[in-house]
């Protein structure tokens, strides 16, 4: 349904979260590398739990090849200098989320050449710096997903 792409992350934690919750609304997991982390990383798998099979996950060698992979897909890059807020976009079935890395966030040239329009923040309160990513993660996917009535969930 949709796809979350996570460029270059670094904490295993993090990922583990984020298959869990790809397992739980249907998005495929796009992870681009280079990771932070050994894909049978202990802290990865436990934090996946036992989800690992039930998420589509796909790896790339760098961003172009997932974008290629990608094709016409609508790809909104998020993060916390974007201008939309997140929950004022119409998603459409198919979209894509592109986060950053824990460390660095997206690069800041990468940001820059995205269409304005397709790059979304999530509200803070004033003063604080970003989310967690596997928290930024879930707060775009659920909002995306309740505008298609969670559609395909029990
Ligand atoms: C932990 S953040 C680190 C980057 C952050 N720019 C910084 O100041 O260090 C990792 C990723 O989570 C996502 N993220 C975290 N908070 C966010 C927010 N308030 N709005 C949009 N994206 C956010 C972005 O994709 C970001 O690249």
């Amino acid at each position: 349904m949709f796809h979350l792409i996570l460029l270059e992350p670094e904490i295993p934690q993090n990922t583990g979260n984020i298959i869990r919750l790809c397992a739980n609304s249907g998005a495929t997991l796009h992870l681009v590398h280079p990771l932070g982390f050994a894909t049978d990383d202990t802290g990865l798998r436990r934090a996946g739990l036992d989800y690992g099979d039930r998420a589509r996950v796909r790896e790339h060698g760098g961003l172009a090849a997932c974008l290629r992979e990608l094709g016409e897909t609508r790809v909104f890059a998020v993060e916390t200098a974007g201008g939309r807020r997140h929950s004022d976009v119409t998603y459409g079935a198919g979209d894509a989320f592109l986060f950053g890395r824990e460390s660095a966030g997206l690069p800041r040239d990468l940001v820059a050449a995205w269409p304005a329009d397709r790059v979304i923040r999530l509200p803070m309160m004033p003063g604080n710096r970003s989310l967690n990513l596997s928290n930024a993660v879930a707060v775009v996917i659920y909002e995306a997903w309740r505008q298609l009535g969670f559609g395909g969930s029990t």
